[in-house]
C-alpha cells in the first residue's frame, strides 16, 4: 500500500510565501514524492490567501463546500485543489479570514489558524483523506496535531493516523490568553492542560506534547533547543520530549536556484567556469552606480533585518570593513533601527555601500550571482537557506557556527595544498571574530587562482533536497 503523507502549513511557494517556511513547504513535498518514485502519496493543505494568483485559481477544482464548527459558531469553508509536481494541493477558502493583504500580523491570527486547523480536520473527514502521517509545521498548524490526539481522537481513522510536528523556528509559539481556550480553540479539561505553558495558551507546546514524531530543521538546532539559551522558554518541554526529536537539514530547490539557467541574472555560469561569475559583479556595479573598480570584493547580506540574524555584529564592524576598500550591499527590511543604520551607512559611504531596504526576489538573485562573499552571522538559525543559495551561486558564506549554519558550512582550511571547508566560520558572537574571518576571506580573494578553486568547491557542495528527502522517508517508515 502506498503510504500517504499530508503536510499542513501556513505558507508555501509559489502560492503564498514570506520566508523560509514558504520555501521549504514549496519544495520539500515534491522532493519527497520524487525520492519515493511514486511510492508515496504526498499532499499539502494551505489557506487560500488573497495573494494566491489567478493563474493557480484558474487551475483549481472545487472539492467541497461545508460549514464547520469553530467552538460555538458555524462558519463557511470551501476546499479547492490542484496538482503540481506530483503533489496534490488543497486550499482552505474563507474570505473573512484569508482575503487580506498580508499572511499574518492580524489581531485575530489565533482565531484564523484555529479555523484553518479545524478546517483541515473536517476536510480529512469529509473527503476521507486521512493520511498515514499528518505532518504539521510551526505553530499555525500545531492545533491539527493536538486535535488529532484529543478532540477528534474518537474517530478511528484519525486515531490511527501518526503525527509529525516540525519546528522551523521555536521563537514563534502561538501564545494566547487562556480566556479564549473554549471559544476559539474548543479545548477544555485535560486537553486544555496540554496547551498551557506558564499561565498562557501555547500552541507549539501542545503540539510538542501530542505529536508522535518531533523534528526540527537541523541536527545542531535539535540540540540547541534543549537549552534555555535557544528555547524561548520551551527547553524543559523539549527535553521531556527529546526521545521523539530529530533534526533533518533543509535543502533548496536546485531547479529554481541554478546559476546555469536562472533567467533573473545577467550572465549565466557554472562551477566549471567560476570566472564568468565576475561578469555579474560588473553588471551589478553598473546597476548600483559604483564607479569602475570591479576588481574590488563585493560582500552581500540578504536578510530580514532582525536581531537574531546577527545584524548587530555587522553594524559594529561596518566602518572597519569599509576601510578595507571593499564594496558592501545589503538587501532586506525589518527593524526600523537597522533600516536607518544602513541608510546612514550608505549616505556616509556612497562610493562603497548600497542599502536596499526592500524585498525583491529578482534583485536578491542578482546579488547572489554578483557577490564574492555572503555574510550571515546569525545569533540563532534553525536552518537557514540563504547560505545554501549563496553557495550554489558561488558567493562564499561567512557564517557563525550555530544551528543549521553550523551543520552546513565549515571553516576554510588548507591541507597539503588541498582546500578544505566551504566558507569562513566563527563561534563566539563577536564583531571581532567576524572581522577576523572577513580578513581571512580577503586574503583568499587576493590569491585569484586559489580563490576561484574555492568558489568551484563551494558551488559543488550538494544542498539539494535529495539526502534530506530520504531522511524524511525513513522517518515515515517508507
Ligand atoms: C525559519 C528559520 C530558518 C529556516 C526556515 C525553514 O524561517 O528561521 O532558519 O531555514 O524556517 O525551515
Amino acid at each position: 500500500m502506498r503510504k500517504k503523507i499530508l503536510f499542513v502549513g501556513s505558507e508555501a511557494a509559489p502560492f503564498a510565501a514570506t520566508g523560509g517556511l514558504g520555501d521549504v513547504l514549496g519544495s520539500l513535498p515534491a522532493a519527497i514524492a520524487d525520492a519515493a518514485q511514486d511510492g508515496v502519496d504526498v499532499r499539502v493543505i494551505l489557506p487560500l490567501y488573497a495573494s494566491v494568483s489567478d493563474k493557480y485559481r484558474a487551475e483549481m477544482r472545487e472539492e467541497c463546500v461545508m460549514r464547520i464548527p469553530l467552538a460555538w459558531r458555524s462558519l463557511y469553508c470551501g476546499v479547492k485543489s490542484l496538482y503540481r509536481d506530483g503533489v496534490k494541493w488543497y486550499f482552505i477558502d474563507n474570505e473573512d479570514y484569508f482575503k487580506r493583504e498580508r499572511l499574518y500580523g492580524y489581531y485575530d491570527d489565533g482565531e484564523r489558524f484555529a479555523f484553518f486547523c479545524t478546517a483541515v480536520m473536517e476536510t480529512m473527514q469529509r473527503l476521507n483523506i486521512f493520511p498515514d502521517y499528518l505532518h504539521a509545521n510551526d505553530w499555525q498548524a500545531a492545533l491539527t496535531v493536538i486535535y488529532a490526539k484529543r478532540r477528534y481522537a474518537h474517530i478511528p481513522a484519525c486515531a490511527a493516523m501518526k503525527t509529525v510536528f516540525t519546528i522551523h523556528n521555536i521563537e514563534y509559539q502561538g501564545v494566547y490568553d487562556p480566556a479564549i481556550l473554549g471559544d476559539i480553540f474548543a479545548l477544555s479539561g485535560d486537553d486544555a492542560l496540554t496547551v498551557m505553558q506558564g499561565g498562557a495558551i501555547n500552541l507549539m507546546k501542545g503540539a510538542i506534547e501530542c505529536c508522535d514524531l518531533l523534528t526540527t530543521v537541523s541536527r545542531r538546532y535539535a540540540e540547541e533547543i534543549k537549552t534555555p539559551e535557544f528555547a524561548h522558554g520551551l527547553d524543559e518541554v523539549i527535553r521531556r520530549n527529546s526521545g521523539k526529536l530529530s533534526g533533518i537539514l533543509n535543502g533548496i530547490d536546485y531547479l529554481a536556484y541554478d546559476p546555469k539557467t536562472d533567467p533573473a541574472i545577467p550572465v549565466r555560469y557554472s562551477s566549471r567556469l567560476p570566472e564568468k561569475k565576475a561578469e555579474n559583479k560588473t553588471a551589478f556595479f553598473r546597476e548600483m552606480g559604483f564607479d569602475g573598480g570591479d576588481g574590488k570584493p563585493l560582500f552581500a547580506m540578504i536578510t530580514r533585518l532582525a536581531s537574531h540574524k546577527g545584524v548587530d555584529l555587522v553594524c559594529e564592524i561596518a566602518d572597519r570593513l569599509l576601510e578595507r576598500d571593499v564594496r558592501f550591499a545589503v538587501l532586506g527590511t525589518g527593524d526600523p533601527g537597522y533600516e536607518s543604520f544602513f541608510r546612514e551607512l550608505e549616505a556616509r559611504h556612497r562610493d562603497k555601500v548600497r542599502s536596499l531596504i526592500l524585498f525583491d526576489r529578482a534583485l536578491s538573485r542578482r546579488m547572489y550571482a554578483a557577490s564574492d562573499f555572503f555574510i550571515m552571522p546569525s545569533k540563532s538559525e534553525p536552518c537557514g537557506l540563504s547560505q545554501m543559495i549563496a553557495s550554489r551561486y558561488g558567493s562564499i558564506p561567512i557564517t557563525r557556527e550555530t544551528g543549521g549554519l553550523a551543520d552546513s558550512i565549515s571553516d576554510y582550511g588548507e591541507e597539503d595544498g588541498k582546500l578544505t571547508g566551504n566558507g569562513f566560520t566563527f563561534r563566539d558572537y563577536s564583531g571581532e571574530k567576524l572581522l577576523e574571518r572577513i580578513d581571512a576571506a580577503l586574503r583568499l580573494y587576493r590569491d585569484r587562482e586559489k580563490y576561484l578553486r574555492y568558489v568551484t568547491r563551494v558551488m559543488r557542495i550538494d544542498f539539494s533536497w535529495s539526502k534530506s528527502a530520504k531522511k524524511y522517508l525513513e522517518l515515515y517508515g517508507v
